[in-house]
Parts: C-alpha cells; sequence; structure tokens
C-alpha cells in the first residue's frame, strides 16, 4: 500500500502544486470525527483543505443513514456536482459513511450518478488512499463498502475542524438492534478504545488549549464490556477527570437501560465533567419501548432521573424523542408528553419517525397518518418551548460557566455552559475560545442572557 500511496501522492501533487479536497460530514458527532479522520489521511498523501467546494480537486460527502431526509439531501447535492464536474473532468467525487455502507445506495450510485468516482462505507474508511490509486490508475468507478471487521482506524490522526471543542470516540459500533435504527447495520458491532489510547488523545487535546472534549460513543454506558481490561464507562470518566489541564468533558449517548446511579455519582463527584446529560428517552409508554426493543421502562428510566435530581435538584437533562413509531397511539403520545412533563427536559431532540430499510420496525404494520405524526409533534414543540422557558427561569441570578465559541454580532458573543443552554452576554471578540463566568440577568426560551463577571 505504502508503494501505491507514494504514485497517489506524486500523482496528485503533480509537479508540486497542493490538490485540494473539500469535505462536508452530515448527522452525528461520530460521523464527523470520521470525517476528520477522513482529513487526516487525505492531508497525509499531499491534499489540502478547501471549504470552497468550487475550488476543490476532491469534493467527498460523508453521509447519514439514520432518517431518509438526510440521505434525499445528500442525493440532491450529488445531482448538483453533475454540471460542475462536467466542467472540470478532472475532478474526484467521493461518497462515503453510513449511507454508503449500504448495497442499496451503491445500487444507485452506480446506476444514477456515475459521475460518483468512489464509495466507500464506514468499514472501509482506511482504504481511501488505496481508492484514490484505483481512480487516478484505472480511470473506474472506485466501490468498497468492506468486510465488517473488530479493527478500528486507531492509527489515523485527524485533521480537527474544530480546535477549541474536540471529539474524542470511546468506542464504535453498536449491538443494541433498537428496531428502527440502522446504525447496528452500518457501524458494526460495538468495541471499546483501550483506555491508553482515549487518555493519551485527552491529554494532547488538553495540552493543545482544546476547552471541551465530548466523548463519543453509540452507548457509552457499555464502555468496556469487550475489553479484557476490567473497566466501566465511571472508570474511565474518572480516569479523564484526572488529567491535569483547563478543560471541561461531556459525553453522549447514554442509552438508559445501562445507566446506572454510579454514572450519576460520578458526574457530580468529578469537577471536569459537565453536569448534564443527554438521556434518550425515544418514547414514554412501555409498549412502544418494548416494541423499540429499548430494554428499559418508564419507570426505570425516571429512576435514573429522579436521582440525579435528588443529588442535584436541578441536574439538567436532555433527550431524544421519536414521534409517530409505527402504531403509536394517541395514548402512546399521553405517556411520552406525560414523562416530558415530569423531567422538564432543558432540550429536547425529536425527530418523526423514519422506515429505514434492513430495520426490524420497517416491517411493522403502521395505521398512524403522517398528519397525526404531524400534529404530535407540533404539541410536543409548544409543550417543549414552554418547559425551556419555564426552566430556564431558574438560572436568573446564578453564575454559570460558558465556553465562548461564537459571534452573534452587534457586540453579542455566545457560548454554551456547561447544563449545555446557550448563554449570550455582551463582549469583544477577544472573548472566543475562553471559558468565563457569566451571571444571568434574562431567559428566553432558547437561551440565557448574562453579565460576564
Ligand atoms: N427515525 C427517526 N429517528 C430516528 N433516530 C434513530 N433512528 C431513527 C429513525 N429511524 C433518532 C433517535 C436517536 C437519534 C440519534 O436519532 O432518536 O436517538
Ligand atoms: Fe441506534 Fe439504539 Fe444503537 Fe442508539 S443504541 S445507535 S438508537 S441501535
Amino acid at each position: 500500500m505504502t508503494d501505491n500511496k507514494e504514485t497517489v501522492r506524486k500523482l496528485i501533487t503533480n509537479g508540486g502544486k497542493t490538490p485540494l479536497c473539500f469535505l462536508h460530514s452530515f448527522g452525528c458527532r461520530q460521523n464527523v470525527s470520521d470525517g476528520e479522520k477522513i482529513l487526516g489521511l487525505l492531508c497525509d498523501i499531499g491534499y489540502g483543505v478547501t471549504e470552497d467546494i468550487t475550488a476543490a480537486d476532491l469534493i467527498i460527502y460523508n453521509t447519514c443513514a439514520v432518517r431518509e431526509g438526510a440521505e434525499l439531501k445528500v442525493y440532491s447535492l450529488v445531482g448538483n456536482l453533475k454540471n460542475l464536474k462536467k466542467k472540470k473532468p478532472e475532478l474526484i467525487i467521493g461518497l462515503c459513511g453510513c449511507m454508503a455502507q449500504q448495497e442499496k445506495t451503491v445500487e444507485k450510485i452506480k446506476k444514477s450518478y456515475p459521475y460518483v468516482d468512489i464509495v466507500f462505507g464506514t468499514f472501509a474508511l482506511e482504504k481511501l488512499p488505496e481508492l484514490l490509486y484505483k481512480v487516478l490508475i484505472e480511470r473506474k468507478q472506485a466501490v468498497d463498502i468492506g468486510e465488517y471487521s473488530t479493527e478500528f482506524p486507531e492509527d489515523i490522526r485527524p485533521v480537527r475542524t474544530d480546535r477549541l471543542n474536540a471529539s474524542v470516540p470511546i468506542m464504535y459500533g453498536c449491538n443494541n438492534f433498537c428496531s428502527y435504527c440502522i446504525v447496528p447495520y452500518v457501524r458494526g458491532r460495538e468495541r471499546s478504545r483501550r483506555p491508553e489510547a482515549v487518555i493519551a488523545e485527552v491529554k494532547e487535546l488538553a495540552d493543545s488549549g482544546c476547552k471541551e472534549i465530548m466523548l463519543l460513543g453509540q452507548n457509552v454506558n457499555s464502555y468496556g464490556n469487550t475489553l479484557d481490561e476490567k473497566i466501566n464507562f465511571s472508570e474511565l470518566l474518572r480516569r479523564i477527570n484526572d488529567i491535569d489541564g483547563d478543560f471541561r468533558v461531556r459525553f453522549m449517548s447514554s442509552h438508559p437501560k445501562d445507566a446506572t446511579k454510579e454514572l450519576i455519582d460520578t458526574i457530580i463527584d468529578c469537577d471536569k465533567i459537565c453536569k448534564h446529560l443527554h438521556l434518550p428517552l425515544q418514547s414514554g409508554s412501555d409498549r412502544i419501548l418494548a416494541a423499540m426493543n429499548r430494554k428499559y421502562t418508564a419507570e426505570k428510566y425516571m429512576e435514573t432521573v429522579n436521582y440525579a435530581r435528588s443529588r442535584i435538584p436541578d441536574f439538567s437533562f436532555s433527550t431524544d424523542i421519536i414521534i409517530g413509531f409505527p402504531n403509536e397511539t394517541a395514548e402512546d403520545f399521553a405517556d411520552t408528553m406525560k414523562i416530558v412533563r415530569q423531567v422538564k427536559y432543558d432540550n429536547i431532540f425529536s425527530f418523526i419517525y423514519s422506515k429505514r430499510t434492513g430495520t426490524r420496525a420497517a416491517g411493522m404494520e403502521d395505521l398512524t397518518s403522517d398528519e397525526e405524526k404531524k400534529a404530535r409533534m407540533k404539541e410536543l414543540l409548544e409543550v417543549q418551548r414552554e418547559i425551556s422557558s419555564g426552566n430556564f427561569k431558574r438560572f436568573i441570578g446564578r453564575t454559570l460557566t460558558v465556553l465562548f465559541d461564537s459571534d452573534d454580532g452587534d457586540g453579542i458573543f455566545s457560548g454554551k455552559s456547561d447544563e449545555f443552554i446557550i448563554v449570550r452576554a455582551e463582549a469583544d471578540s477577544s472573548v472566543i475560545g475562553t471559558v468565563r463566568k457569566v451571571r444571568i440577568t434574562k431567559s428566553f426560551n432558547w437561551a440565557l442572557q448574562g453579565e460576564i463577571i
């Protein structure tokens, strides 16, 4: 491979020029993190990175397959590239990620988008230089959706797009097979990274000035299950908390079936861990939860919430909710709304159920109309708006820790608090990239406002 890599480098750099690649990642933080690894591979063979798609010699869309909407968007974008490729025949177009891991995508690309040069799935990420070699030497479409292997690309150095706020995968894949979800099929079985590798990466980020580290896994609560060493997620968090440096730590996602009191205690004990838990509920109906194969009940979910609130009365929770799972009835939806009102989430990410070919739920009968699903979504969003707006009032007069990362214009800057809530304040550009104490003076239903102390 090294020889091929050298050949690719020579071909693309063609007498000293630096070719440019444009990469866009859709979907979750794990996919964005994979995108950073792909950029790492590309820079290693001689590419520079551009954010201007028209200047690129290589365009890669790193896709998401969780919902149909994300897939349709990619097809539309790839369709738009046809003209660019006509004007610039030497342009190389690649499609990768979760959507590209599926046979049906490969077939559709071969049939309807023949000008796409490379298709590679999540199992074949590290094969990209080899695929480029095929395209450049053989001048034909190179496809590799690979064989699933328990290996993962531990030795690729990512090119980080955000140095303040970095993602660190602690595990890959998923074993849960929630009946609606495509992830286990496109990302393979769960495997954890060795704690030493995770800790070394966090240390390096902290030393280089990173202020927030997001630990990633489809279910971080089962961290360690595939390792010989006996270590669970709480122990990993404690080891990370012991690393020197001025940074804070978040993680996602936490499956409620595996969320323990030990986890809540660890979050509360460790000063670097944000006091916030993203705990995807999906549904508040036990009937639907069973059909989703979630392996917990609404009561078990509430035990975790109540335990955290017994220790910190306003412990911050956010969640994911799916509306309109096959045959979700009005009563099932009412059960979801009951939990939403009880937990009083600070934030909810809600999705209308999207049928994914190959999953168990795809074969389930669904008699609920689209109108009904839309009406439920509207009701959920309205109720949540009221809840957030009521919740956020509790912060008025309190001081929150905020990592400022954006300039909203007119002298207003914003960032996220430890609780994962947007906080705005008057400041100047020197505030970007710093962690400040902010006294909250005002609340909206989507954010807080305050004065930097
Ligand atoms: N339809 C709608 N939402 C889905 N999610 C996962 N699969 C689907 C699907 N088929 C949502 C879940 C998950 C989030 C990342 O995406 O709520 O927690
Ligand atoms: Fe999908 Fe469930 Fe795995 Fe999350 S835990 S990735 S929802 S199968």
